[in-house]
C-alpha cells in the first residue's frame, strides 16, 4: 500500500486546499493529513489563524479525502511521522518548492502546483480589513518597528503616520483629517498627550490602542473607558508584555496555585536612555516608560487595595523626570515592589514568591520567552518555553483587531488593572506617598 502524507493549516478551507488533497490522494492508496496545532502555527509565525484546531480538523474530515488525520505539533515531526506511519510519498503545494527536500532521505517528495488566485490569508483579509493609523511622537526607529510588525498581521493596513508633537489649531485639523482615514488608531505619543488624543479619537468613533499609561490620573482613565463603552468602541492599553505567551502562561500557573499563595512580587525594568536636557520634556520618564509594565503582574495577581511608598531620584524635579523610581506596595496578605529606571541600570528580573515555591523570570523579563518554577526540592523545578513573536507588538495588534471584530474587550488587561496603574502614576505626579532620593550631583 502506498501511503501519502501532506500537511497544512487548512484555515477557512477553500478550493485550493481541496484540489491539493484530491491530487495528494491520487498519488497513492492511503492519505494521511497533518493539521497544524495552534501552538505550532504560532511558533512558526502564523499568528492570525481564524479557526481553532478542532474546526480545521472537522473541515478536512468533511472533505472525505483523508483516510487519517493527525496533528502536527513540533518542528521535526515530519521525519518522525514518515517513519512511524511507513509513508512512501510526502507532498505539499509548490509554494514550498525545495523547502522539504531534506525529506528525500526518508521518502519521495512531490511538490504539486498550487491553485492560483486563492489562499486562507486572502480570505481572512477580505473579511476583516482594518485601517489603523499610527500616531507617533517616538523616535522614527520605534515607529518603523511598529509599522513593520503591523505588516505581519493579516487584515490590518496601516494607512497614515502622523507625528504628534505640536498642540496647535493646525495640528488638531491635521489630527481630524488623519482620523477620518482610519477605523482605529494606535497612539504612541508622549503620555502627557494620551488623554486628549484618546478622547478625541473615541469621540470621532475610532477604536484606540494606546501605549500605557492611558492617562496621568485614574479619573481620566475611568472616563476614557466609560466613553469607549458608551460609544461601543474598543479602548486597549498597549503593554506589550501582557500579550506575550510566556507571561500569560506564568500568570495562569500562579493563579492555579502552583507556587502556593503569593506573598511577594518584585519586578525590575530598566533601560538606559541617552538624552540631553533639551529633549527631556518630550522624553518618557522612568515611571511612565516602565511603571505600567512593572506593575502589571502585581495588580493582576494581588487584590487591588493597597498602601504604598514611592521613592524617586529626579533628573529634573520640576518637570517630574525621574531617573529611577522604587515603589513598595503593601496588600492585605502580600507585599510587592517595583524598580524602574531610565537613568539607573539594574537586573531586569521578575520574582513571584509563594508559600510553596517561586516563579523566576530572567532579564529582560518583560520580553521573555522563558521562565522557571522553582521549589525547595530542585527535582520539582520546571522550565517553560514559549515563543515570543515581534516583542509582543504583533500579538498586541492581533488582540486589538480581534477585539474590534468580536466587539468585545480583550481579556489581557483588566480595566481595574489599568485604573490602578494610572492611580499610582497620578500619586507620583501629585507627590502623594512620594519621597525624594537626594540627587548624587
Ligand atoms: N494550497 C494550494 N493552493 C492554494 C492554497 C494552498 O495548493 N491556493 C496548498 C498548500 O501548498 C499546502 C496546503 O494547501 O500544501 C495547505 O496550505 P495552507 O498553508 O493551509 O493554506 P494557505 O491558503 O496557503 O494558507 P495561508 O494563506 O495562511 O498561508
Amino acid at each position: 500500500m502506498v501511503k501519502v502524507i501532506t500537511y497544512g493549516t487548512y484555515d477557512v478551507l477553500h478550493e485550493g486546499h481541496i484540489r491539493l488533497l484530491e491530487r495528494a490522494k491520487a498519488l497513492g492508496d492511503y492519505l494521511i493529513v497533518g493539521v497544524t496545532s495552534d501552538d505550532f502555527d504560532r511558533s512558526r509565525g502564523k499568528i492570525n489563524v481564524k479557526q481553532p484546531l478542532t474546526e480545521r480538523i472537522e473541515n478536512v474530515r468533511k472533505t472525505g479525502l483523508a483516510d487519517e488525520i493527525i496533528i502536527e505539533e513540533y518542528e521535526g515531526q515530519k521525519i518522525d511521522d514518515i517513519q512511524q506511519y511507513n509513508v512512501s510519498i510526502f507532498t505539499v503545494g509548490s509554494d514550498w518548492e525545495g523547502y522539504f527536500d531534506y525529506l528525500k532521505e526518508y521518502c519521495t517528495v512531490v511538490y504539486l502546483p498550487r491553485t492560483t488566485g486563492i489562499s486562507s490569508s486572502e480570505i481572512r483579509s477580505e473579511n476583516q480589513q482594518l485601517n489603523i493609523g499610527l500616531l507617533g511622537g517616538f523616535e522614527e526607529t520605534i515607529l518603523n518597528k511598529y509599522y513593520q510588525e503591523s505588516t505581519l498581521v493579516n487584515g490590518i493596513t496601516v494607512t497614515t503616520l502622523l507625528n504628534s508633537s505640536k498642540n496647535t489649531e493646525a495640528w488638531l485639523t491635521e489630527y481630524e483629517a488623519f482620523l477620518n482615514d482610519c477605523d482605529a488608531v494606535y497612539i504612541l505619543s508622549h503620555p502627557a498627550r494620551h488623554y486628549q488624543e484618546i478622547k478625541y479619537a473615541l469621540e470621532k468613533g475610532k477604536h484606540v490602542l494606546c501605549e500605557s499609561p492611558l492617562a496621568l490620573n485614574s479619573q481620566e482613565t475611568k472616563e476614557l473607558f466609560a466613553l469607549a463603552e458608551r460609544k461601543q468602541l474598543i479602548l486597549m492599553e498597549a503593554i506589550k508584555t501582557a500579550y506575550s505567551n510566556a507571561y500569560n502562561r506564568l500568570i495562569l500557573l500562579v493563579k492555579t496555585g502552583k507556587i502556593g499563595k503569593v506573598v511577594s512580587i518584585d519586578a525590575t525594568c530598566t533601560s538606559l536612555q541617552n538624552f540631553n536636557n533639551k529633549n527631556l520634556e518630550s522624553s518618557w520618564n522612568s515611571i511612565c516608560a516602565w511603571g505600567p509594565t512593572a506593575m502589571l503582574p502585581i495588580f493582576q495577581l494581588l487584590n487591588t487595595s493597597y498602601e504604598k511608598q514611592i521613592y524617586s531620584l529626579f533628573e529634573n524635579e520640576k518637570i517630574k523626570y525621574d531617573n529611577f523610581t522604587k515603589i513598595n506596595f503593601l496588600f492585605q496578605n502580600a507585599t510587592a515592589s517595583i524598580k524602574v529606571g531610565r537613568g539607573v541600570k539594574s537586573e531586569g528580573e521578575l520574582v513571584i514568591s509563594g508559600t510553596k515555591g517561586y516563579v523566576y523570570v530572567p532579564a529582560p523579563w518583560w520580553k521573555t520567552d522563558y521562565f522557571e518554577l522553582r521549589f525547595e526540592d530542585p527535582n520539582e523545578n520546571r522550565r517553560y518555553f514559549y515563543p515570543l513573536e515581534g516583542e509582543g507588538i504583533r500579538l498586541q495588534l492581533l488582540a486589538f483587531s480581534k477585539a474590534i471584530k468580536d466587539g468585545r474587550k480583550s481579556p489581557y488587561i483588566q480595566t481595574e488593572v489599568s485604573e490602578r496603574i494610572s492611580e499610582v502614576i497620578e500619586d507620583f505626579y501629585s507627590g502623594k506617598d512620594l519621597k525624594i532620593i537626594s540627587s548624587y550631583n
